[in-house]
């Protein structure tokens, strides 16, 4: 399907690997000029390189920390009005809440709320007066449902989610879209990185606890990044100038629920 897409431009935050990373590939695909960013420049640099020749796009890396004035401010240099806005930063890691002081609450909703609503503040005028905007947030299954452990995660990405409800409806009409995409388990390092963690609690391997995890997926599988990406780009194409405001869940049938 052609998305309609070809020559806009996106800024896809954290994005040198994983789900980033995954959006950063099938926006490219798409024909989309990029800034893809990240902290570690090799990696970024890599990632950069590697989408450049497969898709022939301008792939322009940021390094920088987007949780950062500095950091949103170098993406924003790097490209001052994006079609398309891809939110993304490294989730909280895993505690028991009761081990989270005021400062690690704080860095939480930071990443995972407050940078994302900052950098909405900065692109959506511009979109709403060029008549066209995408904006996707990252956020996670755990909005829905309470994952052991991710309980920041939950709390700020559900910040985010009913921050945005109301100013998506204020956008619609200008064609700016705002969507939040719910990852499940999808296989990246960060997933891998929390299943050796369990696996260690668990006295288990790291191949015994990813079964595990993955038995108790309908789709007994994890996602992959690839296709939570076509998702993503599909959210940023011309035909889902209708879709705002939706919350969609990529899980492989994890969270049971009917609607
Ligand atoms: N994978 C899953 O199953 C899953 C499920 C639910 C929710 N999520 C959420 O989805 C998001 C992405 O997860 P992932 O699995 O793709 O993680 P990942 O594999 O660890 O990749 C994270 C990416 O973000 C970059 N990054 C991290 N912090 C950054 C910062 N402050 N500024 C700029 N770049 C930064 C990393 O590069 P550098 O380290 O070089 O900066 C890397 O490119 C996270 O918020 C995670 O909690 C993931």
């Amino acid at each position: 399907m052609d998305l309609g897409i070809r020559g806009r431009t996106a800024i896809v935050c954290a994005s040198s690997q994983g789900l980033g990373k995954g959006c950063a590939q099938a926006l490219a695909e798409a024909g989309v000029a990029l800034v893809i960013n990240g902290r570690h420049q090799s990696l970024l640099e890599q990632t950069a390189q590697e989408i450049r020749q497969a898709w022939g796009v301008a792939v322009t890396p940021v390094i920088a920390d987007v949780s950062t004035a500095e950091g949103q401010a170098a993406l924003l240099h790097a490209c001052p009005n994006p079609d398309i806005l891809i939110n993304n930063n490294a989730g909280p890691p895993v505690r028991n809440f009761r081990e989270l002081d005021r400062k690690a609450i704080l860095d939480g909703v930071t990443s995972n709320m407050v940078t994302p609503i900052e950098l909405i503040q900065k692109v959506i005028d511009s979109m709403s007066t060029r008549g066209f905007g995408r904006i996707v947030n990252i956020t996670s299954m755990s909005v829905k449902m309470p994952i052991t452990g991710l309980d920041l995660s939950s709390g700020a990405r559900a910040g985010l989610t009913a921050f945005m409800a109301g100013v998506a409806r204020g956008v619609a009409d200008k064609n700016v879209t705002i969507n939040n995409l719910l990852p499940g388990s999808f296989d990246t390092v960060r997933l891998r990185n929390n299943l050796s963690l369990a696996a260690k609690r668990n006295q288990v391997s790291d191949t015994e606890a990813a079964a595990r995890a993955m038995a108790a997926i309908p789709a007994k599988r994890f996602g992959t990044p690839a296709e939570f990406g076509q998702a993503c780009a599909f959210l940023c194409s011309v035909h889902a100038g209708f879709i705002t405001g939706q919350n969609l869940l990529l899980d492989g049938g994890a969270y049971p629920a009917a609607f």
